[in-house]
């Protein structure tokens, strides 16, 4: 089998601060295959955006990889010289960020912005540049795009931010592209043409992509398979349709079913019981267990199991295939 795109391998990874160690990742294992998305999901503080970050070796100075590696087609990023991982962004991966106001320059045009981005990666002339930046907003459906790439940035919706990123990203080809909560904050109309414009683009162009979201609707609409992430960890990992109708991890189960969805009351929507533990304090090999109510002794013992291949899973005590028989197993007192 061909080498992924991107392969995060048992990545453990963390934050030296003023107020402790933050054990943002451990052993953290995903990866996405060239003309796929992959989704990633988990309530804010999981480890997501961290992740992204450290695929695109764009990490804060206070983070350290402590153990794993991150490979793009097959070579590592982590540990890489940084003008090698540099050559990679642009080129190779791409990314787009949650507010995408901040990501542009707010005094310079955006055919402009993309311009510099072709020169830079893409190896246009100035001449040459400005054709392709109208070509490239042309190519995320923005219309009248000759002039809306003399616009500034504040005088373009936030959709049309969006849609300018998503230019910007995807002027140099990228294999892979990595999309941080893409449409947070854009309306569902304008959310659900971007989000076909990145599917189209993947399947037209074969790119990989990985989709960080919280929104669970638009992950399993949107993507192939689906990586869970919970305080740092990956709990399960899965195609998108077997995930949503079976889930395996008491996590992934609560986080379904706490997403509304239509025709259900907010009565039948659950919370997530308790919170992310502190990831700076002393955890348990399972970072569930003091919310999961089907938590075992074994679960303060035994290391976590291997997450596996296919539909996996990170628990002593998954759903669905309990060989103890499901109540007898179920210890609330000990949660
Ligand atoms: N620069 C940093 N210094 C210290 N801790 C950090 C830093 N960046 C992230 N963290 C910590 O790492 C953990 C994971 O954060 P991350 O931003 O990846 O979460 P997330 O899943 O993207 O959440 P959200 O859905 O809110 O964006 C959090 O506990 C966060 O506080
Ligand atoms: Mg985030």
């Amino acid at each position: 089998m061909a080498a992924p795109l991107l392969d995060v391998d048992g990545l453990s990874l963390e934050f030296r601060t003023r107020s402790g160690v933050v054990k943002a990742l451990e052993d953290v294992s995903f990866q996405v295959a060239k003309g796929e998305i992959l989704g990633l999901v988990g309530e804010s503080g999981s480890g997501k955006s961290v992740s992204a970050y450290a695929a695109m070796g764009i990490l804060d100075a206070a983070g350290c990889v402590t153990a794993g590696a991150i490979r793009y087609d097959g070579m590592a990023v982590t540990g890489a010289p940084e003008r090698e991982v540099a050559k990679l962004r642009g080129r190779e991966m791409a990314m787009i960020f949650q507010s995408p106001r901040t990501a542009l320059n707010p005094i310079r045009t955006v055919g402009d912005q993309i311009g510099d981005v072709l020169r830079r990666h893409g190896g246009a002339t100035r001449q040459t540049a400005r054709a392709r930046a109208v070509e490239a907003l042309a190519q995320v459906r923005i219309p009248d795009p000759a002039r809306r790439a003399r616009a500034y940035p504040f005088e373009l919706s936030g959709g049309m931010c969006q849609r300018v990123c998503i230019a910007m990203a995807l002027a140099c080809r990228p294999k892979l592209l990595i999309c941080d909560e893409p449409t947070t904050g854009l309306d569902v109309t304008t959310q659900a043409a971007i989000m076909a414009l990145i599917v189209e683009l993947c399947r037209e162009r074969g790119m990989g992509a990985l989709l960080i979201t919280h929104d669970l609707h638009l992950a399993a609409e949107t993507c192939d398979r689906i990586a869970v992430m919970h305080a740092g960890h990956v709990v399960e990992t899965g195609a998108a349709a077997d995930l949503f109708a079976q889930p395996r991890h008491p996590y992934t189960a609560s986080l379904i079913a706490a997403t509304p969805a239509a025709g259900r009351t907010l009565d039948a929507i659950g919370a997530i019981p308790g919170n992310l533990p502190d990831l700076r304090a002393a955890l348990p090999p399972c970072r569930y267990r003091a919310r999961c109510p089907r938590a075992l002794g074994v679960c303060d013992a035994d290391p976590l199991p291997p997450l596996g291949s296919g539909h996996g899973v990170r628990c002593h005590n998954p759903l669905g295939c309990n060989p103890m028989g499901e109540e007898a197993t179920v210890d609330h007192a000990a949660a």
